[in-house]
């Protein structure tokens, strides 16, 4: 299946050889909610309206003629928010690509909700273009860039029932009554929530509330879906439900999403691509996985990850780590990685998991100040002379406060940072041999 718009003349053209195109123009995307379709079993033309929207599965198709391909592909060009003198967004450029889920993670205050009502048109720019799908939409009203937002305060309607309530969305559409009826039964049916159709929000339980939330933009089914922190009201294991309800229901329903939120969590399970920013500039975009394993800044490494990476002061010494009074032994493959950072102040980043605990007295000798069973794992806080650290252990671990242990530090796991621009150094191949022994 594919989206296409339709062309400057008002047209598309469809050339099928073998297959035959189901082309849905207008309104719906959701079956049930398309309306007029159409079977293509020779050349057709289909008239419509100007950039009329609709979807088909026109990739079989020999010709088309409008544009087909990706239709809400989210393209942030620089950028830059001021409130005033303050300034809020500095050059932000983004590219979120059709159907994916992106979501942007940062510390309260960084810019995130600036942003997402800029690309919602809530919000204008200072500086910088927005482009839906290469045409830019500045100049354009809210309602006119065609995107639904939900947002951490819902706000239903209490004196409205579920159904009016998702309905209200259509209030401007030119549906009757009875195809604005079908298209709520699709939706309440999509999030499972059609037995509560007739219940009043005060009615309805917290998740049940977000859901009718989600369906009031369901409904009018926008290109972009736009969510600021939308589970921050819910407690932590409902938070974690409707976290899966959410990404299963981008799986039905694949629509380019842009979700902000300040919990790590949140973005590194739900996330197709993650954007980390940070007073008002994007520290870096990736996959969860290449956040967490490679960030490329101190701050993302610091922000992602619970306990977070522990931050080690070194010195790249002859070829070892000085870290205090010790000196950390580094594989010969470090060297080419770090050769140009001699006698550089470096800070040495290494994950909780990525300490192991040693009685025998090999390691970085340190003290046990803190034993934290969490069920499935235990964390130990520990110190070396005046160095704080973290480390995951497992569940059985019958270390006390107090304890000397010895730490074997996973240097191949390492991310090295330059301690003044507190980006990442290049890493080496990893070896899968270099445990931090005493130099
Ligand atoms: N309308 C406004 N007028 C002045 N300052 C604002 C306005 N909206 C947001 N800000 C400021 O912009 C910064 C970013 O806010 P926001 O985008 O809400 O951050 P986040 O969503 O990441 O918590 C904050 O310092 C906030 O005080
Ligand atoms: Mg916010």
């Amino acid at each position: 299946m594919c989206r296409f718009v339709c062309g400057n003349d008002g047209s598309i053209n469809v050339r099928p050889p073998a297959v035959c195109p189901t082309i849905v123009m207008g309104q719906g995307r959701n079956p049930g909610l398309c309306h007029t379709p159409f079977v293509a079993q020779h050349e057709l033309r289909i008239n419509c309206r100007l950039h009329e929207i609709g979807t088909g599965d026109l990739a079989g198709a020999a010709e088309t003629h409008g544009t087909c391909g990706a239709l809400a592909q989210v393209e942030l060009k620089q950028i830059s928010k001021s409130f005033g003198a303050t300034d809020v967004l500095h050059e932000i450029s983004l590219s979120v690509p059709d159907r994916e889920f992106t979501v942007l993670v940062g510390p309260s205050g960084c810019g995130k909700s600036t942003l997402l009502r800029i690309v919602a048109g809530l919000e204008s720019a200072s500086a910088g273009e927005i482009l839906f799908d290469g045409r830019a939409v500045n100049e354009l009203s809210p309602g006119q860039r065609n995107v639904a937002m939900v947002f951490q305060n819902y706000a239903l309607y209490p004196h409205l029932s579920v159904a009016s309530n998702i309905g209200f969305g259509l209030r401007r559409s030119k549906l009757s009554r009875t195809q604005k009826r079908a298209a709520i039964l699709d939706v309440a049916r999509l999030l499972e929530i059609e037995p509560l159709l007739s219940r009043r929000p005060s009615a309805l339980s917290g998740g049940q509330r977000q859901r009718v939330a989600m369906g009031r933009a369901i409904i009018r089914d926008p290109d972009v879906f736009l969510f600021d922190e939308p589970l921050s009201n819910l407690d932590a294991r409902l938070r974690m439900q409707m976290r899966a309800e959410i990404r299963a229901l981008h799986r039905k329903l694949p629509t380019t999403t842009l979700y902000v939120t300040h919990d790590q969590i949140e973005a590194m399970t739900m996330a197709d691509r993650v954007v980390v920013m940070n007073a008002g500039r994007i520290e870096q975009i990736g996959t969860p996985s290449e956040i967490y394993n490679s960030p490329r800044t101190k701050f993302v490494a610091g922000f992602i990850g619970m306990p977070s990476m522990n931050m080690i002061d070194a010195r790249l010494e002859d070829g070892a780590l000085a870290v205090g009074a010790s000196r950390l032994a580094l594989s010969s493959n470090w060297h080419a990685a770090l050769a140009g950072h001699k006698d550089r102040n470096l800070v040495l980043g290494l994950r909780p998991e990525h300490l192991r605990l040693r009685t025998d007295s090999t390691g970085l000798p340190a003290v046990v100040d803190l034993v934290e069973p969490t069920g499935s794992e235990t964390l130990i806080y520990l110190h070396h002379d005046a160095l704080h650290l973290c480390a995951r252990a497992a569940p059985e671990t019958d270390l006390r406060t107090g304890a000397q242990v010895y730490l074997d530090l996973h240097l191949d796991r390492a991310v090295l940072f330059d301690a003044q621009s507190g980006l990442a150094l290049p890493r080496p191949e990893p070896t899968f041999a270099t445990s931090g022994e005493l130099a």
